[in-house]
């Protein structure tokens, strides 16, 4: 006999869940169907983000760090450390228990808000009167039936033609989140989010790393000045980003990786390394939903047809995060998911997309929101823009962490804020601030006129503020 649900969410990351627990909280009966197994074949919620991307790869960026400060910075402090080594295996245990305490967490969240957790695959078995019926299959089958469907299948990782991931040598973020040991050399192609993430972590553990990047430009989406900053810090780090490379034949062997490449300047090259991370974006994953059974549109990148509400072409079925249209962030997808379950319940979800921040967690982190001014010149729209350098805040200074800068960009005559970009010590952090302002819709002047807390980094954006009126006080 089939079990009836208000609400079934197929999909357990930072989309599904959050969807499911929201829809619990607004009172409807929910069920969430997710398929994620961890190593003994047990359930281990949150998507992507819990168990290959957000936190394992922040938790090995947090170990490499303290590593890399331990050989390079705490002599500047006057600590003296005698001989620093890195247990790999101990670190990636640790990552490990991150990731299991962030499964165990969501079914804790699960069991509070009585969500019904399936584990196993979800797939469309038919459209029925009033609504679907969906079909979980793991250890037993069960069929649900329901009036919603909220679809957050996420993505997967893309493979380059001809060669797939193995997860040995030729690494997807699956396997560069679990390397056993610290490769001599390391080859990346990519050199976006994940392939500068994952880069940074193994080159502060002592591996030579080459990312192989198929554009002229280096960080092509973010503000021009701030990306040329992080990419002579990168440089000065030791990571090696060969831009405009093409990439040929990969051929995988006793000794590990060997690719064939063209520089910008068309001169054929070798790459020999240990392990080959592929970074080259992520696909919309919808494999095994029988999405065709209801008649949901796919885009041609295989993402699910969505309008601005996540509406999908069938009437009832929704879809959120990485599975459509959009930046593929754990934030994005948990927002859309909370503005779902409200407008299932009849409420006004809203996604600002205008105000979704990114951050790239390296050394130093970059994070911005809102427009570059690339595309402020592109659009016509006439723009002031203000910056401070963080080696001019007394709080970075104590730091010792003194690279990049805050550079805030505002309408030319309303003042409104446009956007802001950072890249330095904790943009992460400091990029709320911005983010709340631009929700508010708040002026440069509104920033400035607050009063931030001595020291804190957080004075870099108030006086990144001032600056927009040609008026900082510390620089
Ligand atoms: P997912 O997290 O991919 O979850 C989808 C879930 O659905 C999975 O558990 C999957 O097993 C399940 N599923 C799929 N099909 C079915 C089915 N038919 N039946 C049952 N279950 C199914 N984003 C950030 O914002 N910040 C970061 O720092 C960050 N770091 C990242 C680092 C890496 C290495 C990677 C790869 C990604 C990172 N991301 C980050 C991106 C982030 O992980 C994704 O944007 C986010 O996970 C998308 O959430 P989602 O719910 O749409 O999909
Ligand atoms: P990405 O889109 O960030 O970067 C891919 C890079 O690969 C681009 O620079 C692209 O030009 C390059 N590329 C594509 N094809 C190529 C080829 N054949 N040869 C050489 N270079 C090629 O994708 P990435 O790094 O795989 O990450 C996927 C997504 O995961 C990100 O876009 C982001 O949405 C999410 N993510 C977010 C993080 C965060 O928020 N901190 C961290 C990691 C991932």
């Amino acid at each position: 006999m089939s079990k009836i649900f208000d609400v079934v969410v197929i999909g357990g990351g930072p989309g599904g869940y959050i969807a499911a627990i929201r829809a619990a909280q607004l009172g409807m009966t929910v069920a969430c169907i997710d398929e994620w197994k961890n190593s003994k074949g047990g359930p281990a919620l949150g998507g992507t983000c819990t168990n290959v991307g957000c936190i394992p790869s922040k938790a090995l960026l947090q170990s490499s760090e303290y590593f890399d400060h331990a050989n390079h910075h705490f002599a500047d402090h006057g600590i003296e450390v005698k001989s620093v080594s890195m247990d790999v295996a101990k670190m990636v245990a640790r990552k490990d228990v991150v990731v299991k305490q962030n499964n165990d967490g969501i079914q804790y969240l699960f069991k509070k808000n009585k969500v019904t957790f399936f584990h196993g695959r979800g797939s469309f078995q038919k459209a029925v009167d009033g609504g679907y019926e969906v079909k979980a299959s793991g250890a037993t089958e069960e069929v649900l039936m329901t009036k919603h469907v909220v679809v957050a299948t996420g993505s997967t990782a893309r493979a380059l033609p001809g060669t797939p991931f193995d997860e040995d040598l030729i690494l997807s973020n699956d396997g560069a989140l679990r390397i056993g040991a610290v490769p001599k050399k390391l080859g990346l192609i990519g050199s976006g989010v994940i392939g500068l993430e994952m880069g940074s972590v193994w080159r502060r553990l002592g591996s030579e790393v080459t990312i192989l990047e198929g554009l002229p430009t280096f960080l092509g989406a973010v503000d021009e000045q701030i990306a040329k900053e992080a990419h002579k810090a990168f440089t000065k780090q030791g990571l090696k980003i060969e831009l405009g490379a093409k990439v040929g034949e990969i051929k995988t062997g006793k000794k590990g990786v060997s690719v064939s490449w063209t520089n910008a300047k068309g001169e054929a090259q070798k790459l020999d390394v240990d392990k080959l991370i592929v970074s080259i974006g992520r696909v919309p994953n919808t494999v095994g939903l029988n999405a065709e059974a209801v008649g949901l549109k796919l885009d041609e990148r295989g993402a699910i047809v969505v309008d601005d509400d996540c509406r999908t072409s069938a009437l009832g079925v929704w879809a959120v995060g990485d599975v459509v249209r959009g930046p593929m962030l754990a934030h994005k997808a948990e927002e859309e998911g909370v503005a779902v379950a409200e407008r299932i319940a009849g409420q006004h979800g809203h996604v600002n997309f205008n105000t979704v921040p990114w951050v790239i967690y390296t050394s130093p982190e970059i994070a911005w929101v809102g427009q570059t001014e690339q595309q402020l010149k592109a659009s016509g729209r006439a723009y002031k823009a203000g910056s401070f350098p963080f080696l001019a805040n007394g709080r970075a200074r104590a730091l010792g962490d003194t690279t990049g800068m805050v550079k805030m960009l505002a309408d030319a005559e309303t003042d409104e804020i446009l956007g802001v970009h950072i890249v330095g010590p904790m943009a992460s952090e400091l990029i709320s601030e911005c983010v709340v302002a631009m929700e508010f819709k708040a002026s440069s002047e509104d920033i400035a006129r607050i009063c931030h807390a001595h020291p804190s980094l957080s004075e870099a954006t108030k006086e990144a503020a001032l600056a927009v009126d040609k008026r900082a006080l510390n620089f």
